[in-house]
């Protein structure tokens, strides 16, 4: 069954999220006569060149590589070119890298258009595009220059994951167990009961998967959009996470989190906040969905690529410690302190 869930904008106004059959509804979720622009890329071009037939397409590189300000140029240049003004309504089509980026292109050409989303992988579905996030890599930083704000809508239908390839599917469940272990424990013993095929067969299972991943994600940028607090916790992971994607290209995102899961999952229990059975059900759980649980890049160089994170304070980053299944705080850490923790609590 559909299901609609409402995510607070700033501004009082909500942002739809919508999940189950729901891209045959794209019409009604665009403003009635709008000059509609689609950016996407070549795969969703490939699959549903038929629905984007009716629409200007701007299309844009495959991979992370092209989440750059040339891309964002790119796509400037083709608006300009096609004379779109501050009416015109841009739509996202795509995984993770078409929404941040035209989630970016709209906020800022001519001082913002208004835009929606279909997310078309489940990792945008589940996270990516839901929230507001948006923006582009600079100088080898993952989501240096971005801006917050929240589409109209983000459509999520569960057919479009149909096309999407199993190690991405499994990337993207890497982050509903991520949901699950920050304030859901029922998501996560979801995955306890059921095997990677349910997920990928059953869409009444997913969709209840993807429900409660965007609810928990929902209920924590309403009370935080701009992740002064709060929205931290979302990021359960991914301190070691970036720092494996940044050590290797072994990993794709939602893998790297499965990974960082795990390490921080053994700080946790190493600091007494996890029980060892609870950290162990982790552990189990992603390997059940048949993902990474340790990178293979040693400590040090992981610790090293961590600490060159600009983007972080100066000397101590703020971890996100699972404290039982479905709850987790935020504590900040020296580098020195987290060097520790780690070296002593994290299994290799
Ligand atoms: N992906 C984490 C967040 O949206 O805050």
């Amino acid at each position: 069954m559909n299901q609609i869930l409402e995510v607070r904008r700033g501004d009082g106004s909500m942002s739809k999220v919508a999940i189950g059959n729901v891209i045959g509804e794209l019409e009604k979720f665009l403003p009635e006569g709008a000059r509609v622009i689609v950016v996407t890329d070549r795969n969703v071009m490939r699959y549903y060149g038929d629905l984007l037939s009716r629409y200007e397409c701007i299309e844009i590189g495959l991979g992370e590589e092209h989440k750059t300000l040339d891309t964002l140029a790119h796509i400037y240049a083709r608006l300009l070119a096609a004379g779109a003004d501050r009416k015109t309504y841009l739509l996202g089509f795509g995984g993770g890298i078409v929404t941040d980026v035209a989630g970016f292109a709209a906020s800022t050409y001519m001082r913002g258009l208004q835009f929606g989303f279909v997310a078309s992988t489940l990792l945008a579905q589940v996270d990516a595009s839901v929230g507001g996030k948006n923006g582009v890599n600079f100088e080898g930083y993952k989501n240096m220059v971005g801006t917050f704000n929240q589409p109209d809508f983000v459509l999520c239908d569960t057919a479009l994951l149909k096309t999407l390839p199993e190690r991405e599917f499994r990337a993207g469940l890497a982050e509903i167990i991520k949901a699950g272990l920050i304030a859901d424990q029922e998501l996560f013993e979801l995955f306890e009961r059921h095997d990677f095929d349910r997920f990928r067969g059953d869409e009444a299972l997913l969709t209840e998967a993807i429900v409660r991943a965007v609810r928990v994600k929902k209920t924590i940028v309403d009370r935080d959009e701009k992740e002064t607090g709060d929205r931290k916790k979302l990021n359960l992971g991914h301190t070691f996470a970036h720092a494996v994607e940044k050590s290797t290209r072994d990993f794709i995102h939602g893998e790297a989190v499965a990974i960082g899961a795990c390490m921080i999952a053994d700080i946790s229990a190493g600091l007494g906040l996890l029980t060892p059975e609870d950290n162990r059900r982790i552990r189990s759980v992603l390997e059940r969905m048949e993902l990474p649980t340790a990178s293979g890049v040693g400590l040090p160089a992981l610790l090293e690529a961590l600490k060159s994170d600009k983007k972080k304070d100066a000397d101590s980053v703020d971890l996100i410690l699972p404290n039982g299944i479905g709850d987790c705080l935020i504590r900040k850490y020296s580098f020195d302190e987290i060097e520790r923790l780690a070296d002593t609590y994290i299994q290799h």
